[in-house]
């Protein structure tokens, strides 16, 4: 019996958490699977009701669950930062959850604005360090609010913390069991301490996985490899920042956000699974919304879990939904409500 904390969030949040879990109740059902839900408000509303972002209390019981699943965070009644900063963050930095784990496929069916890509071109895995970087907050103003005013912004890469991360990403790319290549993404040219670091690490640790091939490609680079050739990458490996905004390239190129789901995972611990895409204000309470990222991202928690079959069935039963079904993957755009996709969904399962 795995029991799930469902944090549905704001926005749009709880509309796609909703689909998700219906498909999740679905194949759950089909495999025998045994889960309970603890549900958690947290998010804009019950910070603009209360002034309380992440309570000691919640945060303790969440260490005690078997995973997290997470709907959308960001309120636009909120200033930006609030919320992203004390709870999306504060969750992934305090439960440890070092690797944002990003699969990129294009699915049957699926436009891409790439001319001429198809399926078999764009499938790749993006592994990006999610505890460190310039992610720690560290920095200072000085001189603030005057001319001279200079602001910095660290970027901390510990040799534990890289290593913990390259570890992951080599096994992960192992049992990927495909081209066995990863990608270290850096700009050695430039951040002469950080990615001296991370190559440092990537080399001496690629000798203990003899049969995964090395690579490196700058992050610029990078970007336009993803474009141009995305059928060059396996796994890519990187750093949160370069992870972050290489990310959002690659949900655009396997269709956009209303499919792209991320795990935040630790892999000794609890993990936290969720759509990328955002609360989506504007289409609150629509049911336009595309809940198959949040769908992607429940497959993925059960993937994680080691429910390797219940978690295939989940993604044949999307590719077949996209393939045969949706006019489009945009809000507003599939032919279909938010919750009609759902349902489209569990009736694929097989
Ligand atoms: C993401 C998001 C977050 C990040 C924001 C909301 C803090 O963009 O999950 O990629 O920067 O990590
Ligand atoms: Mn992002």
């Amino acid at each position: 019996m795995y029991k799930i904390a469902v944090l549905p969030g704001d926005g749009t949040g709880p509309e796609v958490v909703r689909e998700g879990l219906k498909v999740l109740d679905a194949v759950c059902e089909k495999q025998g699977i045994k889960y309970e839900k603890v549900d958690y408000d947290l998010g804009g509303e019950r910070y603009k009701k209360t002034k309380e972002i992440l309570p000691q209390s919640v945060l303790d019981e969440l260490r005690t669950v078997d995973s997290i699943f997470l709907g959308a965070i960001g309120h636009p009644d909120v200033k930006p930062g609030i919320l992203e900063k004390g709870l999306l963050l504060k969750l992934r930095f305090s439960l440890e959850q070092y690797i944002n784990l990003r699969p990129v496929k294009l699915y049957p069916g699926v436009w891409t604005p790439i001319k001429d890509k198809k399926p078999e071109d764009i499938d790749f895995v993006v592994i990006r360090e999610n505890n460190e970087g310039l992610y720690v907050g560290e920095g200072e103003f000085i001189d603030k609010d005057t001319p001279n005013e200079v602001a910095i912004q660290v970027s901390r890469n510990s040799r534990a913390g890289v290593d913990r991360c390259l570890k992951y990403a080599f096994e992960y790319t192992q049992r990927r069991n495909r081209d066995k290549t990863l990608t270290l993404v850096g700009k050695t040219n430039v951040l002469t301490y950080a990615f001296d670091l991370w190559e440092r690490a990537f080399h001496e640790m690629g000798k203990d996985y003899p049969d995964v091939k090395r690579d490196y490609a700058h992050v610029d680079a990078t970007c336009m490899w993803m474009i141009k050739n995305p059928e060059w990458f396996d796994v890519l490996v990187t750093d949160n920042m370069f992870g972050d905004i290489i990310t959002d390239l690659a949900a655009m190129i396997q269709g956009g956000m209303g499919i792209a789901a991320g795990g935040n995972i630790n892999p000794e611990g609890v993990s936290m699974f969720e759509p990328i895409g955002g609360s989506a204000p504007k289409y609150t309470n629509q049911n336009v919304i595309n809940p198959l990222a949040a769908i992607c991202a429940g497959g993925m928690m059960l993937d994680t879990l080691g429910e390797t079959e219940a978690a295939n069935m989940i993604e044949k039963a999307v590719m077949d939904v996209t393939a045969n079904k949706l006019k489009s993957l945009s809000a507003g755009k599939m032919g279909y409500s938010t919750t009609e996709v759902g349902d489209l969904v569990v009736k694929a399962l097989k």
